[in-house]
């Protein structure tokens, strides 16, 4: 009997705001089941302004932020820790490119093709790099994280 090491990682997703009042929240679920990945955990929460500034910190001296800020405080959104193994990548590809106007030509069958509008309203976030993850979701679950974002599982 050998053992294989099998890395499963995590990712951050979010369902925006516009996700949530267009009732795609189950669909997007059922995605993310079906394309193999566990819900850690999920919290819906209306953000407010100053921890959507602070989880945005590195797009704050972007022309759009303040638009982004607002459009992200404008409703609740659901945000959930994603565990699979190659998540982050996996998670992004699902979702699609950041503008879903794009998305919905080049990607159709993307989420974001799904349920987004433009560069703003793209309805799904997913962290871009592990760094990214980790800080995100330690950002909004302190508990989960103690080392990165790599969970091992042995396999017999
Ligand atoms: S950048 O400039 O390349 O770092 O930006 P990008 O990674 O493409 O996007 C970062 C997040 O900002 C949002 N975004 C915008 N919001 C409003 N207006 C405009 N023009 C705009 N451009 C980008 C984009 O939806 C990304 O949100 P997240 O939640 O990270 O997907």
């Amino acid at each position: 009997c050998r053992s294989l090491a099998i890395e499963s990682e995590l990712t951050l997703a979010i369902v925006k705001p516009d996700g949530i009042s267009g009732n795609y929240s189950s669909s997007i679920r059922n995605i993310i089941l079906q394309s193999g990945f566990t819900i850690q955990t999920q919290a819906t929460l209306h953000l407010d302004e100053h921890t959507v500034t602070t989880f945005y910190a590195e797009h704050s001296t972007k022309t759009f932020f303040p638009s982004l800020i607002k459009y992200i405080t404008s409703g609740p959104v659901l945000i959930m820790v994603l565990e699979k193994v190659n998540a982050i990548a996996d998670w992004r590809t699902l979702i699609g490119p950041t503008d879903a106007r794009k998305a919905k030509i080049t990607h159709p069958d993307s989420i974001r093709a799904m349920c987004g509008e433009d560069l703003e309203r793209n309805c799904v976030h997913g962290s871009d790099s592990r760094e990214s993850a980790a800080r995100e979701i330690s950002f909004f679950f302190p508990h989960l994280l103690s080392g990165g974002t790599t969970l091992k599982h042995d396999e017999l």
